[in-house]
């Protein structure tokens, strides 16, 4: 029974408690949104006893368009990034962007701002493009390829050498290679808790001692990327970034900017390529825009690109590489009608807000059309589609992926005609940090001739 105080507001004791279902690793977003629709935009759930020392004794989940409007933009100082991520990253990462709060972050955000800005792009352009090309040179020899998998080579090669200066080779693969043990470790079903946690540790101290090794190379000689940029900066104090506070930013860097994009840009390819009508429509836009001779991919004819990037909307809307964001309350908080104490575990799932019916017609179907005029869903509330998170703290590598997926599906389309291998169990998998697509996503190859015919 709720009993009201004063002011109408109930008790923490009062939010509804849910538990998940056994599948729930796959049905994560729908099975939230529907909880939202029949309790409200707040539930609660008990944290497993194993991780009460980490989190405490309870996640709360926030959902809905109010929700991510609160706790992003007009009540964000009451929300702790670091009280948030670092518990859910460790053992896997120390601190960085994402994980720090004011002042420190402003400082760190208006630092790097720069070497993500719109107009910086162009610097990224012939990079991106130059792996994509490398990577999918031998795809029609190979016949078949998962998409997933390909996708992380892409990413992680671009993130290496943009961010890092690390150019492809043994280096970048064995690093590549370590952030999917630290990752994606939790998939190995035949393991003890006990032999993961070594696993990670010793994964985690390999890639350390690399990239501290990097960073010894950078203060001898520093680069024009963005760890150099880091390596020499220094705050209004003269304050300047030790070895392992530069280990920490390095580290989240690189794996935000693969980690996501690699999921995004495999689920983007293979919904294009399981909905011909759209895809279709998506050639004859990149035909006209892109010539069909193979020039040079220019900005500003990428960013002009409407109906791929409806589609990059709607396959982020469905399958979002980061669903919840992790926070910490920093003092009481009001919302939804509730009290929720200083000190607790939040997960803003702006994944769940995704598959609201009410703001997203028929929200388990891939329609990308939803997107463009007139129809515009979500334009009613900005906040409603949040797939790089929202306010003053939204993803900052935001126009670095846009571009790269841009560049990686207009070659990919463009040369590739790719055929879905029938009856493959494709699913958006939450369970750890990121989302991961277990079985991958398989793909026959054939050549794109309607290419040349314009
Ligand atoms: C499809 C690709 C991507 C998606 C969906 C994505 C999503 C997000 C989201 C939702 C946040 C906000 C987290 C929060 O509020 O708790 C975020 C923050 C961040 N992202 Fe991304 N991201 C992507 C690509 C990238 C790339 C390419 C980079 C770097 C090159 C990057 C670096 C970061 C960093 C450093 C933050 C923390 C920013 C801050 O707190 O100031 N992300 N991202």
């Amino acid at each position: 029974m709720t009993t009201p105080t004063l002011e109408g507001v109930r008790a923490f004791d009062e939010i509804p408690i849910i538990e998940f279902p056994e599948n729930y690793a796959d049905t994560y977003l729908s099975f939230l949104a529907k909880t939202a629709r029949l309790h409200g935009p707040v539930v609660r759930r008990a944290v497993p006893d194993e991780m009460h020392e980490r989190f405490g004794a309870w996640f709360v989940y926030l959902i809905g368009p109010d929700a991510n409007r609160f706790v992003l933009q007009t009540h964000r100082h009451l929300f702790s990034h670091d009280l948030g991520w670092t518990p859910a990253l460790e053992p896997i990462m120390d601190r960085g962007l994402l994980n720090t709060d004011d002042p420190a972050h402003a400082w760190q955000r208006r630092l790097m701002n720069p070497a993500f800005a719109v107009a910086y792009m162009n610097r990224y352009v012939p990079l991106m493009s130059r792996v994509v090309e490398r990577r999918t040179s031998d795809w029609l020899e190979r016949g078949e390829v998962d998409l997933y998998e390909e996708s992380r080579e892409i990413t992680f090669d671009v993130a290496a050498e943009a961010l890092v200066g690390l150019e492809s080779g043994a280096t970048v693969d064995r690093l590549r290679y370590l952030f999917v043990q630290l990752l994606h470790g939790e998939t190995n079903v035949d393991e003890t808790f006990e032999e993961f946690m070594e696993r990670v540790i010793r994964a985690r101290t390999e890639l350390d001692e690399m990239l501290l090794r990097l960073i010894a190379e950078r203060r001898r000689s520093p680069t024009d990327d963005i760890l150099g940029m880091l390596v020499s900066a220094h705050d209004e104090d003269g304050h300047s970034l030790s070895d392992r506070e530069l280990l920490g930013q390095v580290h989240i860097l690189l794996v935000a900017g693969h980690e996501t994009t690699t999921t995004l840009n495999a689920w983007l390819l293979y919904l294009l390529a399981s909905h011909p009508a759209y895809l279709g429509r998506v050639h004859a836009e990149l035909d006209a825009a892109l010539g069909a001779a193979d020039g040079a991919l220019d900005l500003k004819a990428l960013r002009g690109l409407r109906l791929l990037g409806y589609a990059m909307d709607e396959a982020g809307r469905l399958y979002p590489p980061v669903a919840a964001l992790p926070r910490g309350t920093v003092a009481d908080v009001t919302f939804g009608g509730y009290v929720i104490p200083a000190g607790t575990q939040i997960r803003l799932v702006v994944g769940a807000c995704h598959r609201l019916p009410e703001i997203f017609a028929e929200p388990d179907r891939f329609d990308p059309d939803r997107f463009a005029p007139p129809r515009e869903e979500g334009k009613a509330n900005p906040y409603a589609l949040a797939i790089f998170g929202g306010g003053p703290r939204i993803c900052i590598g935001i126009n670095f992926a846009q571009i790269e997926m841009r560049i990686a599906a207009a070659h990919i389309l463009r040369h590739f005609s790719l055929e879905p291998i029938p009856q493959q169990p494709v699913v958006h998998r939450y369970y750890g940090v990121t989302p991961s697509i277990p079985s991958g996503i398989h793909v026959r190859v054939h050549e794109r001739r309607a290419r040349t015919d314009g």
